[in-house]
């Protein structure tokens, strides 16, 4: 029960918003469904307004005839519980239900996601909304799936929020003297007394505290899962049968870690938006991809959401070329997901996205987006057949999301880009052919040969153990600047940084020490660093490349490598440049078929290319135009 019921093969399709169109048109919509091979839509996603006009006063009638008509049409529905979006009713009617800011201004209704986790009110509202679709349609044929509200990851800084964390934290310390000392508390007087004193971390005068920031974020994340949850066993007592998920969104502002919620959800759905025109929205594209696998830990995963015809970036919309709406798309089935989803079927009139693109653009059926659209749906079924070899790769990345929060905090000796870091390292492998997972750091390594483990400023000792076994087990581990800075509670590791794992490494780190801006420092027949280097002394590991300029550091270890029971770690103590990895993951040998620009993921017997170059591509005995994609034996 992971997978949409009664979707056969790969499942393409987008939110559908029929509530906001007038009625006429709904025959059209299956119609076209049909045409463009659509077979799963997300129905409901923002529709509470609709579905309960009034507080107590429910109008399904409009849903049973969507429904109903889809499900004639052959097109499966993925249903949403609308609990993303309150109505302006119930947001009147409690207040302090809207969400708080940091600042601590509450939000007023106007937008979506105004409402707040932690809240009796909106708890209670949300449960019963969802159930009453449970009741209603739990049994419906066309029912495919449910999806529990939308994108988690709007924090809230409320006094609910604060009570509820003070509850967290009691749970987690037992006594204020243990969070006292977790937190450091005798730094600027911040000593707490009882368990009402302590606060959501809201703005303050200057710097705050980083490890209540982090058991903040730790708090948010789960009870935005307790959120989700308490409605998914409300919708799984109606019908066993239905397979439950909500739809996961990435950035730095979402507080939620998808490690622990990937084991609630039945198959793993993420929205995936890159957000730069250039080759990055490819690289953007295959990084999604491969972390929504990994979390779904081998289970079924989906992109739930992508932009049909434009990317977004910081100034504004850009047009996808012809068919990169479709090289997006392979990259994520070719990565092993099981369909490819839009926001969304039908262009807005109006409201806030009505010029965020769709399946089905304004001008409607007649145009060279709808045309792609279908040419590309009903290339699907061909391919079904090759969807359930599984991805395997022996090469994995270290993706902490703690590590993420945490160095993103302004105290840092020198701001850290994490997600850049990450980013590299799997850019320059995709550039090398090599198809990497994710793992988390207290995950199961066994399966990989090597771990690369791009900056894990927070290190738990559990971490660090899982780290020493599966080097002393013979796999190689490469680690890179600020690994294990601070243990679970943002403190820093004493004596040589590294979570304690000196001697792993073989070496301490003895010193950080940041670059200016800018500025590159050589390494000896090895690229360059930038930005931020270490002072490392050895302590029996050997010296792969050295500094070659810069104060401190000239001719200091840069590059390390210590053999460790039956394997052996690398630490690099700098941020190195692309060219430089490229040069270590030669020395490692770790390449793969692909080659920049083309995509390759072997799957058993099959053979993904997705050509992303303006040359003809060959791999093997596999030719793939430019700009185009295929799929075949190998
Ligand atoms: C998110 C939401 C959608 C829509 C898109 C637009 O992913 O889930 O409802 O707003 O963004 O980019």
């Amino acid at each position: 029960m992971d997978w949409p019921k009664g979707v056969d093969g790969l499942a393409y399709g987008g939110d559908y918003n029929p509530e906001q169109w007038p009625e006429e048109i709904w025959d059209d919509d299956v119609h076209l469904m049909r045409e463009a091979g659509v077979n799963l839509v997300s129905v409901g996603v923002f529709s509470w307004s609709r579905l309960e006009p009034r507080e107590g006063e429910y109008d399904f009638d409009w849903l049973d005839r969507v429904l109903d008509k889809l499900h004639t049409g052959g097109v499966g529905v993925n249903l949403a519980t609308p609990t993303a979006s309150p109505p302006p009713w119930f947001t009147l009617a409690h207040p302090d239900a809207l969400n708080t800011r940091p600042d601590g201004v509450r939000q007023v209704h106007g937008s979506r996601d105004t409402y707040d986790v932690c809240a009796p009110a909106y708890q209670e509202a949300s449960l019963r909304i969802a159930g009453k679709l449970a009741e209603r349609y739990a049994e419906h044929p066309a029912l495919a799936m449910w999806h529990v509200h939308n994108e988690y990851g709007s924090a809230t800084y409320s006094a609910h929020a604060e009570r509820a964390f003070r509850i967290w934290l009691q749970e987690k310390y037992e006594t204020i003297e243990a969070l006292n000392d977790a937190w450091w508390g005798s730094f600027w007087s911040q000593h707490y007394g009882e368990w009402d004193q302590i606060l959501a971390p809201r703005a303050t005068q200057y710097l705050s505290n980083p490890a209540h920031e982090l058991d903040f974020k730790r708090f948010t994340s789960d009870a935005m899962l307790e959120h989700y949850k308490s409605q998914r066993d409300v919708l799984r007592a109606a019908n066993p049968e239905i397979p439950i998920t909500t739809n996961f969104v990435f950035g730095q502002w979402v507080p939620v870690d998808p490690w622990q919620w990937a084991s609630e959800v039945d198959l793993v759905a993420f929205d995936s938006y890159p957000s730069a025109p250039d080759e990055r929205a490819e690289q953007q594209s295959a990084l999604h991809a491969d972390l929504s696998r990994s979390w779904a830990g081998g289970g079924d995963w989906i992109l739930m959401e992508q932009a049909a015809a434009t990317i977004h970036s910081k100034d504004g919309a850009v047009a996808k070329a012809p068919g990169r709406m479709a090289r997006h798309s392979m990259i994520h089935i070719s990565r092993g997901s099981k369909g490819a989803m839009f926001f969304q079927w039908r262009a807005g009139r109006g409201g806030a996205e009505q010029w965020h693109s769709a399946l089905l653009p304004h001008a409607g059926k007649h145009t060279r987006m709808f045309a792609e659209v279908a040419a590309f749906g009903n290339t699907l079924p061909g391919i079904a057949h090759t969807v359930e070899a599984p991805v395997k790769t022996d090469v994995a990345i270290l993706w902490s999301p703690e590590s993420w929060w945490a160095s993103s905090g302004p105290h840092l000796p020198a701001p850290v880009d994490y997600l850049e870091n990450v980013a590299q390292i799997h850019r320059v492998l995709r550039d090398r052919g090599v198809v990497v997972d994710f793992v988390a750091p207290e995950g199961d390594l066994s399966r990989y040969t090597t771990v690369i483990a791009p900056s894990t400023y927070v290190l738990s000792e559990a971490a660090a153990e899982n780290l020493r076994w599966f080097t002393a087990g013979g796999g190689r581990l490469v680690a890179s600047y600020l690994t294990g800075a601070v243990d679970e509670h943002c403190q820093v590791w004493l004596d040589g940084f590294l979570g304690g794992l000196t001697d792993l490494f073989g070496i301490r780190v003895t010193e950080h020490l940041p670059q200016p801006s800018g500025e590159l420092r050589a390494l000896w027949n090895f690229g360059a660093a930038e930005r931020f280097c270490e002072l490392v002394e050895l302590r029996g590991a050997q010296c792969v490349t050295q500094y070659a300029t810069g104060d401190v550091i000239e001719n200091q270890p840069a590059v390390t490598v210590n053999p460790f029971g039956e394997g052996e770690a690398w630490y690099v103590s700098c941020k190195l440049v692309d060219e430089a990895w490229d040069r270590l993951f030669e020395e490692l040998k770790l390449d793969g078929p692909g080659t920049r620009g083309v995509d390759v993921v072997d799957r058993g017997p099959w053979r993904f290319v997705v050509n992303h170059t303006e040359k003809e591509a060959q791999v093997g005995n596999v030719i793939v135009p430019a700009g185009s994609w295929a799929v075949n034996k190998r």
